[in-house]
């Protein structure tokens, strides 16, 4: 099932999610209905408040990347815990697809630790690098309500009102079903 993806302005998206209780919900087919909804709107992560469901879990999958790492980077995370970032700061610009057509540059530690349930309920601690780890970061932020426009400088973010608050009205050109912010 395809969701329509909830955008920036929608309080959803600012909400810290709430744990998921192992019988409380399907995950095995919430995560393939995230993987669908993602792969339609040609994205590489999403997260459950981005189709109005403020549950922690996120879904990455890198196969759409030419790149031979992320070609096999499909996962799905629940009740994530980021035990620790480290490493060099570096820059990359980011994008979300519940702020379609802004981009910007944001900052992140390149190594991260993270704790997880898998889609089968299997308890996971895994090292991410690089691209990888950006990616996870970036979902992981969707979890506790935070997004990638944060970071921004207060430049870039002066530069971007326009179209945050354009979005914000529902005035945004999506080739994905969208949910407008009421
Ligand atoms: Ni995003």
């Amino acid at each position: 099932m395809i969701y329509p993806i909830f955008l920036y302005g929608d309080p959803v998206l600012r909400k810290k999610c709430d744990m998921i209780y192992r019988d409380e919900l399907d995950v095995k087919t919430l995560a393939n209905d995230m993987f669908e909804t993602m792969m339609k709107a040609d994205g590489i992560g999403l997260a459950a408040p981005q189709i109005g469901i403020s549950k922690q879990i996120f879904v990455v999958d890198g196969s759409s990347l030419e790149d031979e790492e992320m070609a096999s980077f499909k996962k799905v995370f629940i009740n994530p815990i980021l035990n620790h970032e480290q490493g060099e700061l570096w820059e990359f610009e980011e994008g979300c697809l519940s702020i379609p057509n802004v981009r910007g540059g944001v900052n992140r530690k390149s190594t991260i630790e993270i704790t997880f349930y898998d889609e089968n309920w299997i308890k996971r601690t895994e090292t991410f690098k690089g691209m990888q780890a950006r990616i996870i970061q970036h979902e992981y932020d969707h979890i506790q309500g935070r997004l990638f426009v944060d970071y921004l400088s207060s430049l870039k973010r002066k530069l971007i009102k326009n179209k945050l608050s354009e979005i914000n009205k529902g005035n945004t050109d999506v080739s994905y079903e969208v949910k407008r912010p009421s």
